[in-house]
């Protein structure tokens, strides 16, 4: 397993690109099943999730090509279909569940394991076969496989989800444009994500609004053609690389940012004393003068604080001047980098779903391990502008979430490599 070496540093100058986001292509690719036409994903980012969604859907008997160096994705679906998600593709990605709905839509019936726990949290699918079955699905689960059945076709229907769930959202969409009639999904998920997938539906015909609020009504149509259609900026990244210059000092661009894709996490890092201006180009990110300040957070659904910055935010506030207390609403576990960050001097108490960290003057490089994506990338934000040297290990959480890190940090003035493992 490859570890990544960092030593702490000063300021960082330069620019940063920014990928597609890898949570929109997750849900992107599998649309394709939607139709028999061949559907284009352009700006689509290189990472190991979603190769793995490749594999599951080539499981399914769909094509996914991809073209100029990954970044473009040519998928198609028009031949037979395998309509049966296997647990071992399955439980190592989530986003795996999200064959669901479209295989529901294309064949009337699915079989989808169900993908076990991970890290953060147990991850249940009650929302999903919820919001599934208000469509006239019967989904029964057996030997941990949800047996998934649509006899007659699915039936558009208005559904109230009991959280805005952002897997459920987009596997509500994709089997309501091709269901019999209106459907209308109400407290659904906002993420940009979810607007990314409703633009790309729509491309490929669907009738669908109000993507981005709380009420989505989707008139169902009989069939779907091929589109091209580029996958939107991966606002995590873009937030995680702004938390760099904020970490270490100096200035760096994230070619690609859009503050109106992460608004709420802007304007915590503007109390925090950093400074963040929108250009042509994309964020510029500095940080104002002297000592980062003490924030809280809170963890919400979009557009709310995102919990998958939660994290890399908790990484700066560790040497920030006063105590910081974050508050995680979204997953049951998602403080495992905290002991990690303590390990390098952090004063971080968690109690629940509460994290409270004394500012510090400095961290101090340590070795310390990956435990999710999340977590992963936040302890190499602390490393930054650790003292010494900090080796990252179990790295290939890393590389589901963020491609060729050590090279884009490099490029700015980070002193980072990665060490080939066994
Ligand atoms: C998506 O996961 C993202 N993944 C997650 O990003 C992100 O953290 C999450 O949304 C919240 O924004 C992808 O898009 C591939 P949810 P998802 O359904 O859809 C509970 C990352 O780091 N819940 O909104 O699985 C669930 O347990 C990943 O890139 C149920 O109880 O998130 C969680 O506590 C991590 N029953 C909360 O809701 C359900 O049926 C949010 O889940 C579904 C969810």
């Amino acid at each position: 397993m490859d570890s990544i070496i960092v030593r702490g540093n000063g300021p960082l100058k330069g620019q940063i690109p920014i990928a597609g986001a890898k949570n929109a292509c997750l849900a992107l690719m599998p649309a394709t099943l939607l139709s028999e036409e061949p559907l284009t994903l352009t700006n689509a980012p290189r990472l190991s999730d979603i190769r793995t969604m490749t594999q599951l859907l080539a499981s399914l008997g769909a094509e996914v090509t991809a073209l100029q160096d990954g970044k473009v994705l040519a998928t198609s679906c028009h031949g037979e279909i395998k309509p049966v998600a296997d647990y071992d593709i399955v439980r190592k990605m989530r986003a795996s569940n999200l064959v669901l709905g479209p295989l529901l839509a294309r064949l009337g019936h699915a079989v989808v394991s169900l993908p076990g726990g991970c890290a953060i949290g147990a991850r249940p699918m009650d929302i999903h076969i919820d919001a599934l079955a208000a469509l006239g699905a019967e989904i029964e689960l057996k030997d941990g496989y949800l047996h998934a059945n649509a006899r007659g076709g699915l039936k558009g229907a208005v559904h109230e989800m009991r959280f805005a769930s952002v897997g459920a959202t987009e596997n509500f969409l994709m089997a309501a444009v091709l269901a019999k009639g209106t459907s209308v999904l109400k407290n659904a998920a906002r993420e940009p994500e979810i607007v990314d997938l409703a633009k790309c539906l729509r491309a490929m015909g669907a009738q669908i609004e109000g993507e981005g609020t709380s009420d989505i009504t989707i008139q169902g149509v009989d069939r779907l053609h091929g589109a091209t259609h580029p996958v939107v900026t991966d606002r995590i990244e873009l937030g995680t690389y702004m938390l760099a210059p904020a970490i270490c000092g100096g200035e760096v661009e994230c070619l690609g940012g859009r503050i109106d894709l992460i608004e709420s996490f802007c304007e915590k890092l503007d109390a925090a004393g950093i400074s963040v201006e929108q250009t042509h180009t994309g964020i510029k990110v500095s940080r104002k003068n002297g000592r980062v300040r003490a924030v809280d957070v809170v963890t919400e659904p979009f557009p709310g604080f995102p919990t998958d910055l939660q994290a890399q935010m908790m990484a700066l506030l560790c040497t920030a001047e006063g105590t910081s207390v974050l508050e995680e609403k979204i997953f049951e576990n998602r403080f495992m980098h905290a002991p990690e960050l303590v390990r390098m001097g952090a004063k971080i108490e968690v109690h629940g779903g509460h994290a409270t960290v004394h500012g510090v003057d400095k961290l101090k490089g340590a070795r310390v391990m990956a435990t999710d994506l999340r977590a992963s990338v936040s302890l190499i934000l602390a490393a930054l502008a650790a003292e010494g040297e900090t080796m990252v290990s179990r790295v290939y959480h890393l590389d589901r979430g963020y491609e060729r890190v050590e090279e884009k940090l490099s490029a700015v003035g980070a002193k980072i490599e990665r060490v080939k493992g066994d």
